[in-house]
C-alpha cells in the first residue's frame, strides 16, 4: 500500500471512528448526526488522494540533482519508471555519479548550471535528440536548484545578493524560457520548488527571501498563463530538510564579504557577524533528514489527475507563512521573533 492510500485509510477509519464517538457520547439529534456525518465525510473526500496518471514513456527534467532533495528525486522518480534527466552543477562530480551508479540506464545525466544560457541550450539539444530517439515526450521540469546565503544585504557583496536571484530565480526562468514548448506539446507539468521563505520574512535571509518570492509569484503567473496549453503548474513549500543548502563554506563566504565591506559596516557589526551559524539547538530540531514527504509531493504534481497548485513540506512551511498572513501583526511578529530567530547573530554595535 503506498503512503497516499495508507493515508486515506487511516482518515476515513479515524473519521468514523470520531463520528461514532460523538454520537454516542453526546446522543446528539438525528439533524446533527447529519450535519457531522457530512462535515466529516466531505473533509475526507477531499483530502482522498487523486488517481495518478502512467508513468509509461514519461520524461521528467530535474535541475540541481548532484545533492539533496534533487538527488533523491531523481532516483525516486527512475524507480517509479520515469526517463530523468538530472541536471548537474557538476556534471564530473560524485553526485552526477551516484546517480548514473545508483539508478537505471532511463537516468541520464546533464551539464546543467541553471544561470548559464550556454549549458541551458546545450541542456535542450540533448534532451532534444534523447526524446527523438526514444519516441518519447518531456512530461515535466522540476525547477529544484538554488541557493542560499545567511547574512543581510548590508554584509553580503552585491555579486552574492545577485548571484542568489539569478539562480533561484532567473534560472527558473531561462529553463522555461527553452523547455516550455517541449510541455506544450506534451500538455504537461511544471514543478517550482520555491520555500516558505518566499511566502514569509526570515530574518538574516533576505536576498533568499525576495528571490523565492519571486519565483513564487513567476510560478503562479505560469499556472494562468499556461492553462491554455493544458499544463499544469505547481509550487512546492518546502522547509526544514537537512540538505547541502546551508553547507557552504562559510568562512570562505564571510572573508570574501569582510573584505568588500565599508569600514562603518565593519565597525557597526564586528567580524563575527560574517560567519553567521545556525544555533546548534535549531539546526537539529528544524532539520530534518527524512526526504520522502517532499519527493511524495513532487511526484504527485507530476503524475496526479487533479494537482494541486501548492504543496507544503516540512516543519513550520505552511506554519510561518500562516502566521505571517493571518495574525494580527502584534502577534506575528513576536510569534516570528520566536520561530525565525534560527541564527548566532550579535552585532559589536548594540544600542540599536
Ligand atoms: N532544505 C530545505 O529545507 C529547503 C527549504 C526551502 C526550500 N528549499 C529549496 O529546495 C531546493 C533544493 O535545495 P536543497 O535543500 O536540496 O539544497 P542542496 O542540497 O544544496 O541542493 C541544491 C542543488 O542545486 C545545485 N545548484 C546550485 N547552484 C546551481 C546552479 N547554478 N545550477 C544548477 N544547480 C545548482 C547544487 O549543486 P552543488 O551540490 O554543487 O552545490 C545542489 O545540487 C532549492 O531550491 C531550495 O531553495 C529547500
Amino acid at each position: 500500500m503506498d503512503q497516499s492510500a495508507r493515508k486515506f485509510v487511516i482518515t476515513y477509519t479515524l473519521t468514523l471512528m470520531c463520528i461514532a464517538i460523538i454520537i454516542t457520547i453526546f446522543e446528539v439529534t438525528l439533524i446533527w448526526q447529519v450535519f457531522i456525518t457530512l462535515t466529516c465525510l466531505s473533509t475526507v473526500i477531499i483530502t482522498t488522494p487523486t488517481k495518478k496518471l502512467p508513468v509509461k514513456d514519461k520524461a521528467v527534467l530535474i535541475t540541481g540533482c548532484d545533492r539533496g532533495i534533487g538527488h533523491v528525486l531523481a532516483k525516486q522518480l527512475d524507480r517509479k519508471g520515469f526517463y530523468v534527466f538530472a541536471g548537474c552543477l557538476k556534471n564530473r562530480g560524485q553526485g552526477s555519479k551516484d546517480l548514473v551508479d545508483g539508478s537505471s540506464s532511463r537516468l541520464q545525466t546533464l551539464q546543467l548550471d541553471v544561470s548559464k544560457l550556454t549549458q541551458v541550450k546545450s541542456a535542450l539539444h540533448t534532451v532534444e535528440q534523447q526524446l527523438h530517439s526514444k519516441g518519447i515526450q518531456l512530461w515535466g521540469i522540476v525547477n529544484n536548484a538554488g541557493i542560499c546565503y545567511i547574512g543581510n544585504v548590508e554584509i553580503m557583496t552585491e555579486e552574492d545578493i545577485q548571484k542568489i536571484m539569478t539562480i533561484n530565480y532567473t534560472g527558473p526562468v531561462n529553463i522555461c524560457k527553452h523547455f516550455l514548448p517541449l510541455l506544450r506539446r506534451s500538455r504537461g507539468r511544471l514543478v517550482n520548488v520555491a520555500s516558505n521563505a518566499g511566502l514569509a520574512p526570515i530574518p538574516l535571509m533576505g536576498a533568499y527571501c525576495a528571490s523565492k518570492s519571486a519565483l513564487v509569484t513567476i510560478s503562479e503567473v505560469w499556472r494562468y498563463e499556461l492553462k491554455m496549453w493544458g499544463i499544469k503548474v505547481a509550487t512546492i513549500i518546502p522547509s526544514g530538510y537537512k540538505t547541502g543548502i546551508m553547507s557552504y563554506d562559510m568562512i570562505a563566504t564571510g572573508n570574501r564579504w569582510w573584505n568588500k565591506a565599508s569600514p562603518i559596516v565593519k565597525k557597526d557589526y564586528g567580524q563575527e557577524c560574517f560567519y553567521i551559524k545556525f544555533k546548534q539547538k535549531n539546526r537539529d530540531f528544524f532539520l530534518s533528514a527524512e526526504f520522502s514527504d517532499i519527493c511524495y509531493k513532487i511526484e504527485d504534481a507530476l503524475l496526479s489527475s487533479k494537482p494541486k497548485s501548492r504543496y507544503y513540506s516540512g516543519f513550520l512551511a505552511e506554519f510561518i507563512p500562516f502566521i505571517y498572513i493571518y495574525l494580527p501583526v502584534w502577534l506575528s511578529d513576536y510569534l516570528l521573533s520566536v520561530l525565525a530567530n534560527w541564527f548566532e547573530f550579535n552585532p559589536k554595535m548594540q544600542n540599536y
